[in-house]
């Protein structure tokens, strides 16, 4: 079975609708004939600052909400990543084979450092896109689901593992980046030429998982759209109605020309309050079922203990081939 590895870093309370729809939706559909493995890339969230308190919380809610979602413990590998050390072991090794332009090349990196500012920019942040190629070339991946933020850093992933392989002997797996068509990039609802994300500027253009669903149906209804009125897939003209029917696409599995058909000469606020429904109708069990997990902690760390363990074992065997293909003396 191909192997499949995706991880999100633990957000203080929830995961949004960008994560959900972009990635965690194929992750769940990933499970029938893959072999997938999960991750909450906690060592990923340490490079902007965290409140360890929180960051502990958030690590397991962010476990439970990929159980809740879909993910199933029994078919997929579900685990933290700091709980595997050879993360940051095999990080080191592919550390050596980055260039500094590079890695200094990475949009993500120039934006996240741009606006942080210089003192609050970390090394961390810096060679946080190896620490990810290191997750993902560990387990001998073919299949990455991802949005589509993350199609740089695959593209460095890929170099990394040709590299090594072409230097050392073929080890790595070069993995594809598996995204998705409508969901890809999801927007701000209220900025809609603006990624959704924990760090836009309005709170009520992000849709979490976690909000109240008379929450969630308010920030549909409340969307920022156009003044025309006609309902059509345009992303430069109509930005707020392309990212309101990618939505409706993908939580519906209808498809664009169809939705558009189906809303022929209808107006905006139909679109937003069916589209409310949908999205409540599927988010709203999502959330319910966290809070069930949530109540024992106990249990979610038992699940996680068998997934590090699972983990461990595959991802210690890929470290034990690295070193010593670059040269490393074994320990007796
Ligand atoms: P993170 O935690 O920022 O996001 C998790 C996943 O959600 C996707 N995503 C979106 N998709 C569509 N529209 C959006 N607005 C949106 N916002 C986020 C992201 O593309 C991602 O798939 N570096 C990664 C975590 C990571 C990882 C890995 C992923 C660490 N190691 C190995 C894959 C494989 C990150 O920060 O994602």
């Amino acid at each position: 079975r191909p192997v499949v590895f995706s991880g999100m870093q633990p957000s203080s309370d929830s995961l949004h609708l960008g994560n959900y729809l972009g990635a965690l939706v194929n992750w769940v559909a990933l499970q029938e004939e893959h072999d997938p493995i999960y991750c909450v890339v906690d060592l990923h969230a340490i490079t902007v600052a965290q409140e360890p308190t929180a960051l502990r919380d958030a690590t397991r809610r962010t476990a439970a909400q990929y159980l809740a979602a879909g993910v199933d413990p029994e078919r997929s590998t579900l685990f933290v990543q700091s709980h595997v050390p050879a993360h940051t072991e095999l990080a080191w090794v592919l550390g050596t084979l980055t260039g500094f332009g590079e890695a200094s090349r990475m949009t993500q990196f120039k934006d996240k450092s741009a606006r942080f500012g210089a003192e609050a920019t970390t090394v961390g942040l810096f060679t946080y896109p190896v620490l990810m190629a290191a997750d993902i070339l560990l387990y001998g991946t073919h299949l990455v689901p991802v949005g589509d933020d993350q199609r740089q850093h695959l593209e460095l992933t890929r170099d990394l593992a040709g590299r090594f392989n072409s230097r050392f002997g073929d080890t790595f797996v070069v993995p594809e980046a598996m995204i998705p068509k409508e969901s890809a990039r999801i927007y701000d609802l209220q900025e809609p030429t603006a990624k959704m994300s924990k760090s836009a500027s309005s709170p009520t253009g992000l849709v979490n998982l976690m909000d109240d669903p008379k929450v969630i149906a308010k920030k549909i209804r409340s969307a920022v759209t156009d003044t025309e009125r006609e309902i059509r897939y345009d992303p430069q003209a109509k930005p707020g109605i392309a990212n309101l029917l990618d939505i409706y696409a993908t939580v519906s599995g209808r498809s664009i020309p169809e939705l558009e058909a189906a809303y022929e000469g209808r107006g905006y606020g139909d679109l937003k309050k069916d589209l409310a429904e949908a999205v409540v109708e599927r988010v709203a069990p999502i959330r319910e079922r966290t809070l069930e997990l949530m109540q024992d902690p106990a249990e979610l760390d038992r699940l996680l203990a068998i997934g590090a363990d699972k983990a461990a074992e595959r991802a210690e065997r890929m470290l034990a081939t690295v070193y010593e293909r670059v040269g490393f003396l074994r320990r007796r």
